[in-house]
Order: structure tokens, then C-alpha cells, then sequence
């Protein structure tokens, strides 16, 4: 099979994996209704194209923090991406970079961010705070020494939402995978099926549910890198987040892997882009599937996407030309339906897009 599209790639992807990796890529929380609820969020709204537009030349490209990206499409950050492939993180941040946009590693990569910013760049890196704040500074140290651009202080996690498909499955890491950020503190492996799931259980010792507002103000003073702070479905929250100096929010609800009933990203985007009102810029991830998704979010508000699992089918299917293939797929997708919006480049992809005028 050729795949033309995203659904493709993920049916061959399931073919590849065992079980145990696909069922951990899949899987979202519960009854797995939140996975389904991303998707069904962008099915509700159409966009109302505009016609009759020079679009002979379009261009694609936009900013970030600053930074100019190729696409408003970034690599959302995932844990253990040599469940997918033996080159891992490294192969999809080599993608990443040469189709000229963000690479996020996260904190739970089976490669260590030094590693990473060696072969790619732009890079970000994902927090997760430990109990062990000392090891969470000197984390946050090293991240910054080894040149990533932005640290993304994710928030939705005090404990593992509960896969059940890992429970069944019994989630472990196969021998000789870590998390390789975390081997100067000791916390390098992921426990054996325990508490359910490995990984459940490695959160629930090692990772901090303590965690309030202040982590931010704490963040900042170790270190320079702007912070994001990802997981955020409320405008109150969004407004807090930018409140204790946040610059950026990823409107997420973590791929509906944490709280089943969270609400779609996109149907929440509208208003926490309304609360913000620019004083920071907003992303979003959550079932971005087709390039007409990206069009939506960025007429709703948000600077850029960010993909999750499709990078991990593109890894499994072929590593780094597989997540090329993902991006270029995207890229093209979005192309045509800027085209076909009447939109040239971002500034085009305006609320009305999304809000029809009378
Ligand atoms: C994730 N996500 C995630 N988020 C995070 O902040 N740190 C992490 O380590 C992980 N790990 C992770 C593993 C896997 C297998 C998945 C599928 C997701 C959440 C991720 O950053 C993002 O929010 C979602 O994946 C976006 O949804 P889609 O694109 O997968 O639908
Ligand atoms: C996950 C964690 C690692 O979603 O963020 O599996």
C-alpha cells in the first residue's frame, strides 16, 4: 500500500509494532473517548474559504517565539521513540529539522537531549518535575547548556492517566531502553509492570503531584529559556500560566491520554485565545490529522500545532524519511488548503475562516 495521508501511515504502523508499543502509542485514558473527542472537535467546524484570491505563490511559513519556522506544524513531544525505531528521538529530530521546523524531545526520550541538539535544531525540551527538585534543576541546567530553545513545562500529568491497554498488556520498557535525560540521578528505568503499568508506577515515585503555579516563577529563575506550559484546556488557567510569566500555552489535553473527559483542544482554543489576547503566544495539539486542521486551529488563535502519534507512525514505518514523509504530507495538505481558503501565507488565516459573516 502506498499511503496517501496520515491513516495510511498509522495502519501500516500497527502492522510494524508489537503490541505492548503500539497499544502504549494508541492508548488513550479510560474508555479512550477523549482520542476520539480531538478528532470529532475539528469534524464540527467547516471553514468558510474565501475565493477569487491570488494564491499563485503561497508560503507557508511562520514564527514562533521568535523563531521562523518552514510550517505552523511542530513535533509534539513523546516518550520512548525506540519503541518505534532503533534510531529514536535522533531520527525524528533529524526530520523535523530538515523540514525546517521544532523538534520537542521529551524529558522520558530513550536518547539524552546532548544527543539530540548535536543533529537537530531548533529544539525544544519537555519538562517533567521530579520530587527530586535538585535533579529537576540540574535537568533544566543541562538542557539549556546542551542549546535547546524553549522549555514546555507540562502540567496535565500529576499521575499517569490509567491506559488500560497497558494494564492488560503489562507496560514495560524492553531491556536495554531507558530514559536517558535521567541516568546521572538514578532514575533512568522504568520499573516493571508494577502498579498496573511500568510507567504508571514509575510517575507515581518519582514524579511530583505536588506541583503548583509557583513552578513557573521557579522555572524562570533557573534559567533563561522561555517557558511554555502545556496542558491547558481553561482560559483561567491560560491566563494564570501568562500571569506568572509564561510565553507560551499549548492548548492540550495530552492526546486524551490523561483525563478522559477532558474537552476537544479545538473547541476550547476560540476562548483561551480571546482570554490571552496575545500576551502570549498559544499552540495546540490534540488530533491534528489533516493539513485543513491546522487551518482551523490557526483561524481559532494558535500560532502553530504541535503532532504527536503520527510522528511515532512515521518513525515505526521508515525512521527518519518516515517522519519526513509525515511532515511533507502535512505540509502539502496544508498547501492545497491555503490554496484553497484564499489564504497566501498565515497572515490570510483570519476567525472568519472558522466564524461565518452574515
Ligand atoms: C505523549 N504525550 C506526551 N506529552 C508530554 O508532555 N510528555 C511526554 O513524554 C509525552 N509522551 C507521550 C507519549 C505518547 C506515545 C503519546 C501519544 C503522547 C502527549 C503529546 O505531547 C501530545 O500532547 C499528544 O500526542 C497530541 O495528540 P496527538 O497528535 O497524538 O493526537
Ligand atoms: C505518556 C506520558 C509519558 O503520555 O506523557 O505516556
Amino acid at each position: 500500500m502506498t499511503a496517501l495521508n496520515l491513516s495510511d501511515l498509522e495502519e501500516l504502523a500497527r502492522a510494524r509494532l508489537s503490541t505492548m508499543a503500539w497499544d502504549y502509542y494508541a492508548s488513550g485514558a479510560d474508555d479512550e473517548r477523549c482520542v476520539v473527542r480531538n478528532r470529532e472537535g475539528f469534524e464540527r467546524f467547516p471553514l468558510y474559504y474565501r475565493v477569487l484570491v491570488d494564491v499563485a505563490t503561497r508560503d507557508l511559513s511562520t514564527t514562533v517565539l521568535g523563531q521562523k519556522i518552514a510550517l505552523p506544524v511542530m513535533v509534539a513531544p513523546t516518550a520512548f521513540h525506540k519503541l518505534a525505531h532503533p534510531d529514536g528521538e535522533l531520527a525524528s529530530a533529524r526530520a523535523a529539522s530538515e523540514a525546517g521546523t521544532i523538534f520537542t524531545l521529551s524529558t522520558l526520550s530513550n536518547t539524552a537531549i546532548e544527543q539530540v541538539t548535536a543533529v537537530a535544531s531548533p529544539v525544544w525540551f519537555q519538562l517533567y518535575v521530579y520530587k527530586d527538585r535538585g535533579a529537576t534543576e540540574a535537568l533544566v541546567r543541562r538542557v539549556e547548556a546542551a542549546g535547546a530553545k524553549a522549555l514546555v513545562l507540562t502540567v496535565d500529568a500529576p499521575l499517569l492517566g490509567r491506559r488500560e491497554r497497558d494494564v492488560r498488556n503489562g507496560f514495560a520498557l524492553p531491556p536495554g531502553l531507558r530514559i536517558e535525560n535521567m541516568h546521572g540521578a538514578g532514575y533512568a528505568e522504568v520499573p516493571g509492570a508494577r502498579m498496573e503499568s511500568g510507567l504508571a508506577a514509575y510517575f507515581a515515585d518519582l514524579l511530583d503531584p505536588s506541583l503548583t503555579w509557583d513552578a513557573i516563577e521557579w522555572l524562570r529563575s533557573l534559567t533563561s529559556l522561555p517557558v511554555l506550559v502545556k496542558g491547558i484546556v481553561r482560559p483561567d488557567d491560560a491566563v494564570r500560566a501568562v500571569e506568572r510569566g509564561a510565553a507560551g500555552i499549548v492548548v492540550s489535553n495530552h492526546g486524551g491520554r490523561q483525563l478522559d473527559a477532558s474537552p476537544a483542544t479545538i473547541s476550547v482554543l476560540p476562548r483561551i485565545a480571546e482570554a490571552v489576547g496575545g500576551r502570549a503566544e498559544i499552540l495546540l495539539d490534540g488530533g491534528v490529522r489533516r493539513g485543513t486542521d491546522v487551518v482551523k486551529a490557526l483561524a481559532f488563535g494558535a500560532k502553530a500545532v504541535l503532532i504527536g502519534r503520527p510522528v511515532l507512525w512515521g518513525l515505526a514505518v521508515g525512521g527518519q524519511p518516515g517522519v519526513a514523509a509525515v511532515l511533507d504530507m502535512l505540509r502539502r495538505e496544508l498547501d492545497l488548503a491555503f490554496a484553497l481558503c484564499g489564504c497566501a501565507d498565515v497572515s490570510a488565516v483570519t476567525p472568519d475562516l472558522v466564524r461565518p459573516i452574515d
